[in-house]
């Protein structure tokens, strides 16, 4: 008896390091981030990143992407005002989005390592720095 409860002991305490594990990888940010993005973002901004010219800013290789300070404060306050992708003008609108700080993580993580893109993975510290800093010529929505 004693033998089984340590067996199963032992398994459990497996089982929940593995899902602690699991959180942390890189590529279940990933996971993560592309349900989320198809949730919250690919309406506009398209399955593969892509946009529509004119009318939403492509996030392929968008150097805008580097700043990830701006970057959260877009997908949380929103943003207005001209702003100028890749040469194309675009002077709209995007309503800030209700979502998670995690939900928030694994989206940036997901966008800056896809299509191409590539940029260091971010995690929720970088949120709460994000919140409180200042970036210049952002506007919120
Ligand atoms: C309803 C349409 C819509 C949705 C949904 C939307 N966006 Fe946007 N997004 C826009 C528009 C329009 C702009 C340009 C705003 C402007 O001109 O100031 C924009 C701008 C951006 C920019 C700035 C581009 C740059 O290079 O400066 C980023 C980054 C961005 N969106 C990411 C996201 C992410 C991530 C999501 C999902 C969490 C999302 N957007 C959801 C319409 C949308």
């Amino acid at each position: 008896m004693k033998k089984i409860i340590s067996f199963i002991t032992i398994v459990m305490v497996a089982l929940v390091s593995q899902s602690f594990y699991q959180k942390a990888t890189p590529s279940t940010s990933l996971q993560n981030g592309k349900q989320t993005y198809e949730t919250y973002c690919m309406s506009c901004h398209m399955e593969n990143g892509e946009g529509v010219e004119g009318a939403f800013p492509t996030l392929v290789k968008a150097g805008n992407l580097n700043d990830k300070n701006r970057l959260v404060k877009i997908i949380l306050q929103g943003m207005r005002g001209p702003v100028t992708v890749k040469s194309v003008k675009y002077d709209a609108e995007m309503a800030n989005i209700d979502m998670t700080d995690k939900e928030v993580v694994d989206v940036i993580n997901y966008i800056r390592n896809s299509w191409g893109n590539k940029a260091p993975m971010i995690n929720l510290a970088d949120i709460a720095i994000a919140k409180k800093v200042v970036v210049k010529g952002y506007q919120p929505y």
